[in-house]
């Protein structure tokens, strides 16, 4: 019988280095792409795939994204005094069901699988989705959506690929690829960070996965990988051959918002998608850019 996805797990413990001094106070997913958090934008995709319960691995320094999902009392009686019913709904729309996040710390920097690993209570048995705030992904069907359309189908592992250029490959995890009809590939081999000349395929791993929880007791071994890091990547190329394992091309726009030029493309992607803003972002986009301005 294949589990029904209802738990996502949300690494954002990282230090936010490429964005300082805006990230010197508050964490990188607090940033907003327009006006909503990263943060929100994984849940917000997570949610769409029905995902209901969320376990947060923050790190020191990231209380405001706790804080970001509870619910603003004194803001939202102000909100409801003045009348701003609009922004009050807006707010509302966000609340999550008490109960819904949950949060654990990674005390060490020890890589993405230490902390997929610390989240090994929250994941207990069952299947879970990862998204890495960092990666945005402009879709018709979210990311995550995708993804668990195809677990409910495979039951098995499945991870969103893209292809990249090679002299890029030593930034990802990449796939060494069997069967592949385009869209849906099978997984035979998974390297994290390879140089161009030794990488398997220029398939890489955005941030988005859907993983069976067995994942985790490859990843207590705490075997150093990659940069010295305990990396999810070696941990799921253990199950490749026990349990099917996906690549998934999936439909959609990556940004790479853990990077300034991404992070940028994306607020301008993202407003364009915007009825009440895209008209002015063109217009000023057009003329700012105009090849005499
Ligand atoms: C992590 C993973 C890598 C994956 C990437 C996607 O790397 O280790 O396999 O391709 O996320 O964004 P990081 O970006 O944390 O170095």
């Amino acid at each position: 019988m294949i589990k029904k996805l209802r738990k996502a797990v949300l690494p954002v413990a990282g230090l936010g280095t490429r964005f300082l001094p805006a990230t010197k106070a508050i964490a990188k997913e607090m940033l907003p792409v327009v006006d909503k958090p990263l943060i929100q934008y994984a849940v917000d995709e997570a949610r769409a795939a029905g995902i209901e319960q969320f376990c947060l691995v923050t790190g020191r320094g990231k209380t405001s994204l706790v804080e970001h999902f509870d619910i603003a009392y004194e803001l939202e009686a102000t909100l409801k005094q003045r009348g701003k019913h609009k922004e009050l709904q807006e707010l509302r729309e966000h609340h999550l069901p008490p109960g819904a996040v949950v949060t654990v710390r990674q005390q060490e920097p020890l890589g993405l699988g230490h902390a997929i690993w610390c989240a090994r209570a929250f994941i207990d048995e069952d299947p879970f989705a990862i998204l890495l705030p960092d990666d945005l992904v402009l879709a018709d069907v979210p990311c995550t959506k995708q993804l668990a359309d195809v677990y409910a189908q495979t039951g098995g592992c499945v991870v969103a690929v893209t292809e990249v250029p090679r002299e890029h490959t030593s930034r990802y995890g990449i796939l060494d690829i069997g069967r592949d009809d385009g869209r849906l590939v099978e997984v035979r081999g998974l390297v994290e960070k390879p140089k161009p000349e030794v990488a398997p395929s220029n398939l890489s791993i955005i941030g988005r996965y859907v993983l069976l929880p067995d994942v985790v007791e490859h990843l207590a071994r705490m075997e150093r990988g990659a940069g010295g890091e305990v990396q999810l990547t070696d941990a799921m190329a253990k199950l490749i051959g026990k349990v099917p394992f996906h690549g998934l091309r999936y439909e959609g726009r990556r940004f790479d918002c853990g990077d300034k030029v991404g992070f940028l493309e994306a607020q301008i992607a993202f407003a364009l998608k915007r009825p009440d803003m895209a008209p002015a972002v063109r217009a000023f986009l057009k003329d700012y850019c105009a090849p005499d301005a």
